[in-house]
């Protein structure tokens, strides 16, 4: 019922009311009082899933790692939403790349199921079919029919907003307010869709910053807002992506910061898949200058993303919303600076690009709590969804809802104890001229043409974590068919690729929940055995 609460609270407010009127005009039998009480709390259940459930803020980092110390730099959004609610240690993107995984965050949906294979038009990312199919049953349609006000700012899909992706005038169903940045991520020098109109920015810090516009429209959202309708915020700044833009107060922050030096850092992908076995190692110095200073530009950027969230957090608190709210903060993917001597991307199927940080707080939700059971990015719509009272069943989804896992109070819920992970791997079709000593289908070839992805760096993954199992299996579609396997309880930086070791019994049974869960739909995503 906590959902609901807002709506219970003010029931029993009436109840009070009630009791004074009456009282005031005598004779109030208690009979009659205690009965109106009762019809009151039998409405409260009642309508549990029905009118003015919580409001929602679900706020949404561009490439933020967890697993390399992305989250330090954050303090006040640690103690503004992890100290007050759940830390989610083991959150996972279903796939490791922009375009696809905010497809899968909007739509609750695997890749193989919305069909966004890259961050190209081509690959679907923001293109005419998306646009009719998945995106017009995305998570804002489904808010907007349970009567939230919507609104969005920052960085959408990569392709968003280009000429033969209908331009900044296609505004996706669902949403209220648009403020949307046109293309990938960048701080300044760029176009908004501002509710279907070009909007121009330059690059004057106090009118243009993207970071600080999105926070800025938020607050002004909120001000404006109709107070009869539960609200839905989704806030979605460039930090940390590249260009690593940082405001001008910032610049100087975390000077003698660099890229931890630990685990897989510059360690050589020997046994890995072929991609894995071709950057130099150990690095050369231009590549580790390089990664140190776009490890320490990313923290600097998300200085202002922090300050985002206590300006949200504390006008949350000044139009007495804060209670009645919940706070979602996540990324995209994860990333990695040095890791198997791959200089700076995501793109990879290890823990350092699929872990992304999770924390959120709300109604019914306890603080201070750490949290174990996996859960993934197609689990936020669900999850959404169940706290503004659609029934999910209803819901063409493959995630599953996570409430219960935060607030046991409200529902249950229990962890799956695996899912995969899918990526297509992007390719150029020509040789990069900058590296004319590589082939063709190869992409990111900087610095120092280590390229970190390729047609052929396409995978699928089984990964397996309760409290039994922590192993990853991992099979790519590649000329070799190449095959990974991790044990992450004895070897939790994948060092080791087991393949040969293990019992190829257990690698069969892998091998027949991996083609199942490629295929999956809906609830056969969440009940393979
Ligand atoms: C959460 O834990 C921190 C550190 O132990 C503590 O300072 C803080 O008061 C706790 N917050 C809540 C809301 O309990
Ligand atoms: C793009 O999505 C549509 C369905 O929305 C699908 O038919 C098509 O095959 C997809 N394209 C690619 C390249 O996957
Ligand atoms: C923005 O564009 C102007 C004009 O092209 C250019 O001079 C300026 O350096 C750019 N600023 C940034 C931060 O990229
Ligand atoms: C955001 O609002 C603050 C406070 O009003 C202002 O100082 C700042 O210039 C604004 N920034 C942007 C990019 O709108
Ligand atoms: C790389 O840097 C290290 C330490 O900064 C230095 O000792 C070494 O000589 C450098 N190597 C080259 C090839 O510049
Ligand atoms: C994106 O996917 C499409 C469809 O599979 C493909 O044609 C295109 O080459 C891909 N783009 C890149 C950069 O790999």
């Amino acid at each position: 019922m906590e959902p609901e609460q807002g709506r219970c609270r003010g029931g029993l407010r009436a109840v009070a009311g009630a009791r004074t009127r009456r009282q005031g005009r005598g004779r109030a039998s208690a009979r009659t009082l205690s009965t109106l009480l009762l019809l009151l709390l039998a409405c409260c259940v009642r309508c549990a899933g029905g009118a003015q459930p919580s409001n929602v803020v679900l706020i949404l980092a561009d490439d933020q790692d967890v697993h390399l110390g992305g989250m330090t730099p954050m303090k006040k959004t640690k103690t503004l939403i992890g100290d007050a609610g759940a830390t989610f240690v083991n959150a996972y993107t279903v796939t490791p790349l922009c375009c696809p995984s905010r497809s899968s965050i909007l739509t609750g949906l695997y890749p193989h199921n919305h069909e966004v294979r890259n961050n190209s038009l081509s690959g679907n990312c923001s293109s005419p079919l998306w646009q009719k199919g998945p995106e017009s049953e995305a998570l804002p349609v489904y808010l907007s029919k349970q009567k939230y006000q919507t609104f969005f700012a920052g960085k959408y899909l990569n392709q968003y907003g280009k000429k033969d992706a209908g331009d900044v005038s296609h505004i996706p169903p669902g949403w209220d307010q648009w403020h949307a940045l046109v293309g990938n991520s960048q701080y300044y020098n760029y176009t908004l869709s501002v509710n279907g109109k070009e909007e121009k920015h330059t690059d004057s810090y106090e009118k243009d910053y993207l970071t600080d516009l999105i926070a800025n429209r938020s607050l002004k959202f909120l001000d404006d807002r109709s107070p009869q309708h539960p609200f839905f915020l989704m806030l979605s700044p460039p930090a940390p992506h590249s260009p690593w833009t940082a405001a001008p107060q910032y610049q100087n922050d975390f000077g003698d910061v660099k890229a931890p030096r630990d685990g897989s850092f510059d360690k050589p992908g020997k046994d890995k898949h072929w991609l894995l076995r071709q950057p130099i190692n150990p690095m050369p110095n231009s590549s580790l200058t390089f990664l140190d200073n776009a490890y320490r530009k990313r923290w600097q950027t998300l200085l202002s993303v922090d300050d985002m969230v206590e300006m949200l957090v504390k006008k949350l608190e000044s139009i007495k919303e804060l209670d009645n709210t919940y706070i979602f903060y996540t990324s995209d993917n994860g990333y990695h600076t040095g890791q198997f001597s791959l200089p700076i991307d995501k793109r990879q199927l290890y823990e350092f690009d699929i872990r992304i940080p999770l924390l959120v707080r709300g109604p019914g939700i306890k603080p201070n709590q750490t949290l174990q059971a996996p859960v993934l990015n197609i689990d936020l719509t669900p999850t959404i969804l169940d706290i503004s009272g659609v029934n999910l069943s209803s819901v063409n989804v493959d995630g599953q809802s996570f409430l219960g896992q935060m607030a046991p109070s409200l529902r249950n819920g229990s962890a799956r104890p695996f899912f995969l992970v899918e990526y297509t791997g992007e390719g150029h079709p020509t040789t990069d001229p900058a590296c004319p000593k590589l082939g063709p289908g190869l992409s990111q070839c900087f610095p120092d043409c280590v390229c970190e992805d390729a047609y052929n760096n396409t995978y699928a993954c089984v990964r397996t974590l309760d409290s039994e199992n922590n192993l990853q299996y991992c099979e790519f579609a590649d000329s070799e068919s190449f095959v990974e396997v991790y044990n992450l309880s004895s070897d939790p930086h994948q060092l080791e690729n087991i393949v040969k070791k293990v019992d190829p019994a257990l690698l069969q049974a892998m091998n027949q929940r991996l083609i199942k869960l490629q295929s999956c739909v809906g609830d056969s995503c969440r009940d393979i055995k």
